[in-house]
């Protein structure tokens, strides 16, 4: 579960970014974020995630305060998995030493136990075991991130455009991997997304951002035949 109660945060001191969010995500729900570039999509998940700390307002993740953690200690004790925008695998590293980073706070027996049951999951990477990442395609990369996160079996995983600069093809492998993960593993999922229409047929619910505030927020299904959201985002594209 992530709450967030009117959060507000930015880089420069007096410029917010994020302006008085309230926003949250039930167990086990996949819940995309929208909006247009720039509007404070990844600096909402960086919040989140403690790469920034909020000026005000709450962070909740399984009902515990977490506002001012930073990263490290959210993936070792408050069950977080993030996969961030860019940079989100260690691209001169193998598949192997990828999966192992991301196995740090495991045990070795655990962590080659979660290697097994992943590999087994996804083919591709005991394939791929001991390539660098950077020879991966783009879709398999994606694989890759998500996996590293899944590591340590978090309970809530963030995804900063899981299908970014993918095809129509990868972009469904990588949405239903997506789909498996919160099936598979009851995981809670906020992910920020451009390719709208695919990303709210695979979510439940969805929060548009603009200038910094929640426009617009409601069921997927029905966001995805919302006039206002057409008009506010999809630029009158048909569902
Ligand atoms: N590290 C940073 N330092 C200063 N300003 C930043 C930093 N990162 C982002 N910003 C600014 O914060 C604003 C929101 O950026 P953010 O990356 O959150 O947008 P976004 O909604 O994720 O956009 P996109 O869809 O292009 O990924 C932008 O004006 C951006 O220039
Ligand atoms: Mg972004």
């Amino acid at each position: 579960m992530i709450k967030l109660n009117k959060l507000t945060a930015g880089y420069t001191p007096g410029i917010d970014i994020l302006k008085e969010i309230s926003l949250h995500v039930r167990k086990a729900e996949i819940v995309t974020l929208l909006g247009p570039n720039g509007c404070g999509k990844s600096t909402l998940l960086k919040c989140i995630a403690g790469y920034l700390t909020p000026n005000s307002g709450q962070i909740e993740i399984q009902n515990n305060e977490v506002g001012t953690i930073p990263i490290h200690r959210k993936v070792r004790d408050c069950g977080l998995g993030f996969v961030p925008q860019t940079d989100n695998v260690f691209t001169q590293l193998s598949i192997k030493e990828n999966l192992l980073a991301g196995g740090q706070f495991l045990t070795r027996l655990d962590c080659r136990q979660r290697i097994d049951e992943l590999c087994e999951r996804y083919p591709i990477l005991r394939k791929k075991w001991l390539n660098s990442a950077s020879s991966l395609s783009g879709g398999e990369r994606q694989i890759l991130a998500l996996t590293r996160a899944l590591m340590a079996r978090p309970s809530v995983l963030l995804l900063d455009e899981p299908s970014a600069g993918l095809s129509p093809k990868m972009l469904t492998d990588v949405f239903e991997a997506i789909l498996n993960i919160r099936k598979q593993e009851e995981v809670t999922i906020l992910m920020v997304e451009q390719n709208a229409i695919e990303a709210l047929h695979i979510s439940d619910r969805a929060y548009v951002l603009a200038m910094g505030k929640v426009a617009l927020c409601g069921n997927a299904k029905e966001l995805l035949n919302d006039p206002r959201m057409r008009e506010l985002y999809l630029g009158g594209r048909a569902a």
